[in-house]
């Protein structure tokens, strides 16, 4: 699998805080815009494009509708739904590689390691592993770690639960999760945990360390 630079994944279990640190680092970079901005240094960050899997392109619906249980599909049908949608996000109209080769820096809620772990406890190691085989790495993963019983409890306050947010099936994603983080810096992607326990603010500083460590941030901000 290729290096893909300045494209950046977050991945945990559900629950776990991504969308919410997407957003916090989405209007981080949005506030650079601004007329009342006196950090100069934010004026040379790269344009930013969150963003996420499964996508809300047309295979990405329907694997929403099966997420909320409303359409039944087996395991290896997901996984192989899941590769298509991934597809289509990397390599569609403006896609994830255009931009990232753009100079924009992508940051995706999401990505190959999810069917992998997903996936893979649903229809094994394999299939997961050879529909991903082919998509690029991540410069950088972040994988937000959190005891799933403390993120289920996030998710209890949701009014409808997806069908894979049950307390026991978290429980395997986690330990697949952690089992898997290896093979992803053998890949090239640096791999970073962050203590999704801690509060929102904490973990948003620690991401942006993380961020701000990439050559594409680092090489523009003026020290
Ligand atoms: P999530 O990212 O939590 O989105 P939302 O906050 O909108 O509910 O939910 C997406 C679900 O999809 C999550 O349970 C993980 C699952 N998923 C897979 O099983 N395989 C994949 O490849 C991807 C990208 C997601």
């Amino acid at each position: 699998m290729a290096l893909l630079q300045n494209f950046v994944v977050f991945e945990g279990c559900d629950g776990s805080g991504t969308s919410t640190q997407i957003e916090l680092l989405n209007r981080r970079f949005g506030e650079r815009g601004r007329g009342d901005d006196r950090d100069d240094r934010r004026q040379t960050l790269p344009p930013v494009v969150c963003t996420f899997e499964p996508t809300d392109g047309p295979v990405g619906r329907l694997l929403r509708a099966a997420l909320r249980g409303e359409v039944r599909l087996r395991g290896e049908t997901m996984a192989r739904l899941f590769s298509a949608d991934r597809a289509e996000h990397l390599y569609g109209e403006n896609g994830v590689v255009a931009l990232t080769k753009a100079g924009s820096l992508v940051v995706c809620d999401r990505y190959t390691l999810s069917s992998r772990v997903y996936q893979g406890i649903e229809c094994g190691d394999e299939l997961p592993a050879v529909l991903n085989s082919g998509f690029p790495a991540p410069e950088l993963l972040l994988f937000f770690d959190i005891d799933p019983r403390a993120a289920f409890e996030r998710l209890e306050k949701r009014p409808h639960k997806d069908i894979y947010e049950r307390l026991d099936f978290q429980i395997r994603v986690r330990e697949r999760y952690l089992g898997l983080l290896d093979s992803c810096r053998a890949g090239g992607s640096r791999v970073a945990v962050m203590d999704a326990a801690a509060p929102v603010d904490a973990v948003a500083q620690a991401v942006w360390q993380n961020i701000s460590l990439l050559p594409v941030i680092k090489n523009r901000i003026v020290q």
